[in-house]
């Protein structure tokens, strides 16, 4: 789709590197004329909107790093120096740790986009396993993050999440403590660990950036799916990526700007924890245990299965099953606009997602009146994976062969100006 390059260089100087290094004739082919689909709506911004993202915790992280102590004697101190004494350390610190959260409210966004509109379907699959890697990755970038400032959700929730791996003792006697040991780099979560969780947040940052390069490689071969989710059949469909989408782009981000500067100004510690205000003591357990928000639903699920090692294969099974999902909608056709019998299954498994979500935010014990009836938590969380896994490994598979979709719009340009206007347009 991206066709031959349409770049002619303009001087004398540009000729010469175009010969040598054609890095201006990549960027035009990419960023200015690329044929992009006419009919991208709001939900087509995030992917900009999340490299936004990446490049501000990148920038933040750094300047943070640059005061940062990471020694378990030093870690909580240096946060703490930070806030009060670094010129502008409060609002770096802030923008990078709200910056999480919205790096992850836009990651999500963009990932159900995808699944609305079948993106992840041929020929795109690859865009999309190349997606599940990100995320994989920012779980664990995040994962690591949130034990450095060393307070007590650092160090109890690093404490929960690495003991996950004494689990498999039960494959193979010891083998799981021999890990959980070696991931330490000792014999509890001490200043190795925390060591070697600043390496890797800082490093994983980057490992990131260059999955997102692939990815985009990956969807600028096959280029855009749209809300049709129909093929691009001729230029009539599509509109230079330039000025188009730079400014719809750009619009968003700004909105997108707006409410991170009101969560950084007026709310900076509502996604927080207060408990990580109180330095890490080995000693005294928080009555509370919780991840950030965005790793709730998997905790959620964890928590729902009574033996840890079968709870830890569900969460990661659940993180696994996105990687198959290309092969597991049999559906010919992609966007859920004209699938009428998986939509309602895909809005049941939104709402699922934020169930299991707030369900991963309360005590083990707690119950939830739903309609009058009070029930456990327990029990609304295993339902909740039940649908979860269900949706995947039933509904797309079944659904995709039993359902008749509604007729498929010509084309793009038709379904967009009408069918004169699409025939002027040719
Ligand atoms: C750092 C994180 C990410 C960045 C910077 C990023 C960037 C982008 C960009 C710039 C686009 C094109 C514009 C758009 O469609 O919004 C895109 C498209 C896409 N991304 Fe991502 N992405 C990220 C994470 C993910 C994840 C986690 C997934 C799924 C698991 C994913 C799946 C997709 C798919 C399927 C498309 C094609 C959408 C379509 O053409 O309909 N991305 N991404």
């Amino acid at each position: 789709m991206s066709g031959p390059s349409t770049y002619t260089p303009s001087n004398g100087f540009t000729r010469w590197l175009d010969s040598r290094l054609p890095l201006l004739r990549f960027m035009n082919d990419t960023m200015v004329t690329f044929p992009t689909p006419r009919n991208l709506n709001v939900w087509y911004t995030f992917g900009g909107i999340l490299t936004f993202c990446l490049a501000v915790q990148i920038v933040t992280g750094v300047v943070l790093a640059m005061h940062f102590t990471p020694t378990a004697a030093g870690a909580f101190d240096s946060v703490e120096n930070i806030m009060r004494d670094v010129n502008y350390g409060w609002l770096i610190r802030y923008v990078h740790a709200n910056g999480a959260s919205m790096f992850f409210l836009a990651v999500y966004i963009h990932m159900f986009r995808g699944l609305y509109y079948g993106s992840y379907k041929a020929p795109r699959e690859v865009l999309w396993i190349l997606g599940v890697i990100i995320y994989l990755l920012m779980m664990a970038t995040a994962f690591f993050g949130y034990v450095l400032p060393w307070g007590q959700m650092s160090f109890w929730g690093a404490t929960v999440i690495t003991n996950l791996f004494s689990s498999l003792d039960q494959v193979v006697p010891h083998m799981g403590t021999a890990i959980a040991h070696w991931l330490w780099g000792g014999f509890a979560v001490g200043d190795p660990t925390l060591n070697r969780f600043f390496s890797l947040h800082y490093l994983l940052p980057f490992v990131i950036a260059a999955v997102v390069g692939l990815h985009i490689w990956a969807l600028h071969v096959p280029g855009n799916n749209n809300p049709l989710g129909i093929d691009v059949k001729g230029p009539q469909d599509t509109l230079p990526f330039h000025p188009y989408y730079t400014v719809k782009d750009a619009f968003y981000m700004v909105l997108f700007a707006m409410l991170f500067a009101v969560l950084v100004f007026y709310a900076p510690n509502f996604v927080g924890n207060p408990d990580n205000y109180t330095p890490a003591n080995p000693l005294a357990t928080p009555a509370h245990i919780v991840p950030e928000w965005y790793l709730l639903p998997y905790y959620a699920m964890l928590r729902a299965v009574p033996q840890k090692l079968l709870g830890v294969l569900v969460l990661f099974g659940a993180i696994a099953t996105l990687v198959f999902i290309p092969w597991l909608d049999t559906s010919k056709v992609r966007s859920l606009r004209y699938r009428p019998m998986l939509k309602p299954f895909f809005w049941v498994l939104f709402f699922d997602c934020i169930l299991l979500g707030y369900l991963g935010s309360q005590e083990p014990q707690a119950t939830t009146n739903v309609f009058g009836l009070e029930l456990s938590d327990l029990l609304l969380a295993r339902i909740g994976a039940i649908y979860y896994y269900a949706f995947f490994w039933i509904c797309l598979p079944v659904i995709g062969l039993i359902e008749k979709p509604k007729p498929l719009p010509q084309s793009i340009a038709q379904a967009v100006l009408g069918s004169h206007a699409a025939a002027a347009a040719e």
